[in-house]
C-alpha cells in the first residue's frame, strides 16, 4: 500500500514539543545562519544530520531527550530495533523499545533509520541453531514483521537490511548466516524488505569501507552485481567507527562518488571517532578534523544523504566497554558540553560547504598526456584547471562513462579492456558543483593481455545442491603459446578447484593461466579448461563474467 510518508517534509518541526524555541528559528531558516542547530544547517543543505539513541536515556534523562530533539533531524535505535530486542523467542516479537524511538522521531520531526534486520550479533542463539530451511523462514518471517509494522509510517525511511557481511579482505563473512544459507541470503533479504514495504530505502551496511579498500570495493562489486540482477538494493552505510591512531581513511569521498556512481544513495550511518583516553586539545582538534572530513565527503556528492553519529554524548558510548583506554568520540562530552567536534560539525554544514550563489565554472583542464599504457590500465596527465573559487576534483570519461576521478592532475586508470581503443577526455568541478568543458582528448590502445586472440565462453556442466561444474572453453583466432582468463563471480559463488588450468584467487576474480601441456593454441584452435565451484543457491548458478 503507498503512503504518504514521501510529501512529509524532513523538517516538519511544528510537532516540536520538547524545544519549541527551535520551531520558530528553524522554520525562519532560510537560508541558515551560524546560530542555529545543527538539524536546521543539514536541512537547508538537504542532508540529514542524526544520531543513534538508547531508550533509556530518552526516557529518563531530560538534558539528553532535549538535544536528541532539537539538534538532529534523523534517530536511529542504537540497540531497540536488533533482532534481540524485537524477537527474543520464535515468533514473539516485542516493540516497546522500537515504538518508543519511533514516537519520539514522530515528536520531533525526526526520520528513522531501522537498524538492523540480518546481521550475525545481536541475534538470538535460536536462530542461529536453526536448520538452513528453518532460519530462511525465520529470516523472512522477522524482515516481514518487523518491517512491515512500519511501513506505513512515514518517518520511517529506511533499513539496514544486512550488516556487517564481509571480512577485511573483502571475502564473505563466514557468519551463520552464511554458512547455512550461503551467499544467496543477501539478495533473500532485501527481496523480502521490499516485500514488506515497497517504499522504504533498503541498505547495506558495514565498517571499514569508508575509504577505497578491499572490503569496500568487494562491497561495491556486491551492490553492482545484486543491481545488475534486479535486486532491491537502493543504499550503502558506512558506519564510521573511526579511531585517530589508525589515521583518516584514504579516498572517503572518492568512495562515496563510486557507490552514487552505481545509482544508490550513501549514508554515514554511525560515526564516531575515539582517542585514547583521557582527552586533551591537540586530540580533539584532530578529531574535529576528521569530523570535518566526514561532513565534508557528505557535503560534496549530492548521493550521500546524511550523516548518523553514534551517540552525542561521551557520557554514553559503547566505546570504551569495547575498546578500554580508548574513548571521548562524540561531539559532546560527559557533562553535554560541546567539544570542538561539534563546531566542527556545525562549521561544515553552516558554512564550509559551497557557496550556493557559486555558478562560474573552472576552466577546461589541459589536453591529457598518455603514459604507462598495460592491458589494463594507462595513466593519464595533464595540466590544471583554474576556478574562481578553487577546483576540487576532476573526472576522466571515455565518452559519457567516467572512468575514474582524481584531486589532482594525474590518474592512474585501471580495469581496462585489453586490446581496446580508449578516447578518453578530463572534466573539472568545484565545490558548488560547477564543471568545466571538457579538455581536448587522447587516444590510446591498451596491450593486449595474455589470451590474445582468445575468446572464452561458459558453459554449465552440471549442478547439485551446493555446488556446480564449469567449463571454459577459449577459442583462438590467432595463435598463443600460453593464455590467461578471468572469472568474476557475484558473492556467494566460490570456486574450488580447477583442472587443465592454473587457478589463482580467493574470489570475486579467479584468474586461470595454461597448464605445462596447453599454452599452445593454434590460429582457430580451441582449448577448455573445467572446474568446480560452491553455491548455495536454488535454481541456475550464476555464470561468470569472463575477461
Ligand atoms: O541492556 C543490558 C543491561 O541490562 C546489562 O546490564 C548490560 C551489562 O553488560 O548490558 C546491556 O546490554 C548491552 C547493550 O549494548 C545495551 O547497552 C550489551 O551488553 C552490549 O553488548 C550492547 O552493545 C551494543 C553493541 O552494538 C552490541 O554489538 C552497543 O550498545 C551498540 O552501540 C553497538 O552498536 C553497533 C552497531 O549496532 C553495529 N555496528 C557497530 C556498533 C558498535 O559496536
Amino acid at each position: 500500500m503507498s503512503r504518504t510518508r514521501r510529501a512529509i517534509a524532513v523538517g516538519a518541526l511544528a510537532l516540536l514539543p520538547i524545544a519549541p524555541a527551535v520551531v520558530t528559528a528553524v522554520v525562519a531558516a532560510s537560508p541558515a545562519h551560524a546560530s542555529q542547530p545543527l538539524r536546521a544547517h543539514a536541512e537547508a543543505r538537504g542532508k540529514f544530520i542524526g544520531t543513534a539513541v538508547a531508550t533509556t536515556q530518552l526516557a529518563n534523562e531530560s538534558s539528553y531527550r532535549t538535544i536528541a530533539a532539537t539538534e538532529f533531524d534523523q534517530i536511529t535505535a542504537e540497540n531497540a530495533m536488533k533482532w534481540e530486542s524485537t524477537e527474543p523467542s520464535p515468533n514473539q516479537f516485542t516493540f516497546s523499545g522500537a515504538d518508543a524511538v519511533v514516537a519520539f522521531a514522530e515528536q520531533n520531526g525526526q526520520q528513522v533509520h531501522g537498524h538492523t534486520l540480518v546481521w550475525h550479533s545481536q541475534t538470538p542463539n535460536w536462530v542461529e541453531n536453526l536448520d538452513a530451511a528453518g532460519m530462511r523462514s525465520a529470516m523472512n518471517s522477522h524482515i516481514a514483521k518487523v518491517v512491515g509494522r512500519y511501513a506505513d509510517n512515514p518517518v520511517v525511511r529506511s533499513w539496514d537490511v544486512v550488516n556487517e557481511a564481509f571480512n577485511e579482505d573483502g571475502t564473505m563473512r563466514d557468519s551463520f548466516w552464511y554458512r547455512k544459507l550461503g551467499g544467496g541470503y543477501i539478495a533473500d533479504a532485501f527481496r523480502a524488505a521490499r516485500a514488506a514495504d515497497p517504499d522504504a530505502k533498503l541498505c547495506i551496511n558495514d565498517y571499514n569501507v569508508e575509504g577505497v579498500n578491499s572490503k569496500s570495493t568487494a562491497m561495491y562489486n556486491l551492490v553492482k552485481t545484486l543491481r545488475g540482477q534486479g535486486v532491491p538494493i537502493d543504499c550503502v552505510g558506512f558506519q564510521g567507527h573511526l579511531s585517530l591512531q589508525y589515521g583518516f581513511p584514504g579516498q572517503v569521498r572518492e568512495n562515496v562518488q563510486r557507490f552514487a556512481d552505481l545509482g544508490v544513495d550513501v549514508r554515514f550511518t554511525e560515526i564516531d571517532i575515539r582517542m585514547k583516553t583521557p582527552r586533551d586539545s591537540a586530540k580533539d582538534a584532530q578529531q574535529a578534523t576528521y569530523y570535518r572530513n566526514v561532513m565534508d565527503a557528505c557535503l560534496a556528492v549530492s548521493r550521500c544523504v546524511g550523516v548518523t553519529i553514534w551517540g552525542f554524548t561521551d557520557k554514553y558510548s559503547w566505546v570504551p566497554d569495547t575498546f578500554p583506554g580508548e574513548g571521548a568520540a562524540l561531539p559532546y562530552d560527559e557533562n553535554y558540553g560541546r567539544k570542538p567536534a561539534y563546531t566542527a560539525i556545525h562549521d561544515a554544514l553552516a558554512a564550509g560547504g559551497p557557496d550556493p550563489s557559486d555558478t562560474t565554472p573552472p576552466t577546461a583542464p589541459g589536453r591529457p598526456s598518455v603514459s604507462a599504457v598495460t592491458s589494463s590500465g594507462a595513466t593519464l596527465t595533464w595540466t590544471a584547471a583554474t576556478d574562481n573559487v578553487g577546483v576540487t576534483g576532476y573526472d576522466v570519461y571515455s565518452g559519457t562513462t567516467r572512468l575514474g576521478s582524481a584531486t589532482g592532475t594525474s590518474l592512474t586508470l585501471t580495469g581496462l579492456t585489453p586490446n581496446t581503443a580508449y578516447t578518453v577526455h578530463v572534466v573539472a568541478r568545484d565545490a558548488a558543483g560547477n564543471t568545466s568543458p571538457a579538455s581536448g582528448t587522447v587516444d590510446f590502445t591498451t596491450l593486449a593481455g595474455q589470451s590474445t586472440g582468445c575468446t572464452p565462453s561458459y558453459r554449465l556442466v552440471n549442478s547439485w545442491p551446493g555446488g556446480f561444474q564449469g567449463e571454459i572453453t577459449l577459442r583462438c583466432a590467432s595463435a598463443v603459446t600460453s593464455w590467461k582468463t578471468t572469472l568474476i563471480y557475484p558473492s556467494g559463488v566460490g570456486v574450488t578447484q580447477a583442472w587443465s588450468s592454473r587457478m589463482s584467487g580467493s574470489g570475486p576474480a579467479y584468474t586461470f593461466t595454461n597448464a605445462d601441456w596447453n599454452g599452445t593454441i593454434p590460429a582457430g584452435g580451441s582449448t577448455t579448461f573445467g572446474y568446480i565451484g560452491s553455491w548455495n543457491g536454488t535454481g541456475t548458478p550464476p555464470a561468470p563474467a569472463l575477461s
